[in-house]
């Protein structure tokens, strides 16, 4: 498997499955539950253009497509947009259009106003919280007034010992990513508190709620937000 700036970085694939390279592994994962659940809190109407923010593979994408107009993918993962160019062309999904870019650039690659609705899902916690700021600014300047932000599957840090068995492996391993001058925490990228996010939607003055996973194999660790764009 060819390292990029997530694969090798972030995931350890191993094999070449749409599963593995997103950094999902086992039996408990299906694309198309998550996707369902993402349409569910989003509502994404026919006429939406929306923003698909580290798509990853498009494995997400390719059923989100069925309920919007046109969406549009954005990832820095050289290997992850190559397979996403396959799944496009296999599943013949017209109406996505994929971006080999960084996400904090965002702003220049598209207009003020141009998306009805954006998500980034499973990828917010790879920013540090610098960025993660940075990242809410430009996602609220690239969505419409009035339209949705949706940030998912972010590991959280007031729970995050319902995820680690013991304090002494959590340190061990943010221990061993500095050494290695990995950046984030662990393989998960950064805990974030939902804190942090209300927080700055209160202050630019946007309206948010915190949802959780429900029936998704996370929900115990990970949550979702809900943020409109009332600029
Ligand atoms: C765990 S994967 C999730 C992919 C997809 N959203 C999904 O849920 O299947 C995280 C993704 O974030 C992307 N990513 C992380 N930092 C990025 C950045 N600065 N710019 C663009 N993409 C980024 C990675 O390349 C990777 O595809």
């Amino acid at each position: 498997m060819p390292q990029d700036k997530f694969i090798g970085k972030w995931a350890f694939p191993l094999d070449d499955s749409l599963l593995e390279q997103s950094a999902r592994r086992g039996g408990q994962y299906d694309f198309k539950k998550i996707a369902d659940d993402i349409i569910e809190k989003v509502h994404f109407g026919p006429g939406d253009v929306v923003l698909d923010l580290c798509c990853g593979n498009a494995a997400l994408a390719k059923f989100i497509s069925k309920s919007c107009k046109e969406i549009h993918g954005v990832d820095h993962s050289a290997h992850l947009i190559e397979s996403a160019k396959k799944l496009k062309e296999k599943e013949n999904l017209k109406n996505l259009s994929l971006h080999f870019e960084d996400a904090l650039l965002i702003d220049e690659l598209f207009s003020e106003d141009k998306f009805d609705k954006s998500y980034c899902y499973f990828s917010f916690q790879y920013f540090d919280k610098q960025k993660r700021e940075l990242l809410l600014k430009k996602l609220s300047r690239v969505t419409k007034r009035n339209g949705v932000i949706f940030l998912g599957d972010i590991p959280d840090k007031t729970r995050i010992w319902n995820f680690y068995p013991t304090k002494l492996k959590f340190y061990r391993e943010n221990i061993s990513r500095l050494a290695q001058f990995k950046g984030g925490e662990c393989d998960l990228g950064w805990w974030i508190d939902p804190k942090e996010i209300t927080d700055w939607c209160k202050r630019k003055k946007l309206s948010t709620e915190i949802l959780s996973q429900k029936n998704l194999p996370h929900s115990h660790y990970r949550f979702d937000v809900l943020i409109r764009n009332t600029k």
